[in-house]
């Protein structure tokens, strides 16, 4: 039996605001965390790397499981890995709510998305920006709890919003409702205060936000974004 995990609101129950902990001093993820959810934000994006699929390498799962004995967030690891099949349990176990994968590690995504369901976790598939739209259509949307969008070249944070992801998220949007899917639309890199209101307008449910939210005031940065996704929704 897979306990379910538990499901975040959002605002008006329609976007969530999930602070990438890419953007945090890694010595104080615990402090920057906690104050990012005292702000108001839904929940945390783990951004995992493995210095493979791309060049730096961040933290595994007992980092993230650290955070979240911690703050006891709902967490989403953003597997940005090979063979992510191998730290699904892992993380699973650390107590994360949801793992994303990369559709350009898994030739079996199909049964790799089914062994994170099998774990207890939302499942996702991300697509690199040069990685086509119709690719969401290879594979089986009743398994998807979210498909995540990169806005960025994967790999760091702080670097500018890729505009023809405008039209990316528009077509996963309208290919999910003609699929009748509930699946999340997440959207990752380079979000910030001139750019979150035409991307959720394009129908995005779910902001990963690191620079954006982290640099600077937290508390005023998360204002900021949440009033611009309200007057949008
Ligand atoms: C890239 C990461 C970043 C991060 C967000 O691999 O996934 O996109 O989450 O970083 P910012 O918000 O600073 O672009
Ligand atoms: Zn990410």
């Amino acid at each position: 039996m897979t306990e379910e995990k538990n499901k975040i609101p959002g605002i008006s129950g329609k976007v969530k605001l999930l602070p990438s902990l890419l953007s945090v001093d890694f010595s104080r993820l615990g402090e920057y965390s906690l104050k990012a959810l005292t702000a108001g934000a839904h929940g945390l994006h783990a951004d995992v790397m493995d210095g493979r699929f791309v060049p730096p390498i961040t933290f595994g799962a007992d980092i993230v499981a650290s955070v979240f004995q911690e703050t006891g967030a709902w967490i989403d690891a953003h597997l940005m890995i090979i063979e992510p099949e191998r730290q699904i349990e892992s993380f699973a176990k650390a107590g994360v709510s949801a793992i994303t994968v990369h559709a350009e590690t898994c030739p079996h995504l199909n049964r790799v998305l089914s062994m994170i369901k099998e774990s207890g976790c939302e499942a996702g598939v991300s697509f690199n920006p040069s990685t086509a739209f119709e690719e969401i259509l290879r594979y089986s949307h009743s398994l998807l709890d979210r498909v995540l969008i990169m806005s960025v070249n994967p790999g760091w944070g702080g670097q500018s919003f890729i505009r023809d992801s405008l039209l990316k998220i528009e077509k996963v949007s309208q290919i999910l409702n003609q699929l009748g899917s509930d699946a999340e639309i997440q959207v990752d890199g380079g979000v910030n205060a001139e750019n979150i209101g035409e991307i959720v307008s394009c129908g995005a449910t779910e902001i990963v936000a690191g620079t954006a939210v982290f640099k600077g005031d937290i508390n005023e940065n998360i204002t900021i974004l949440t009033e611009i996704i309200k007057k949008t929704i």
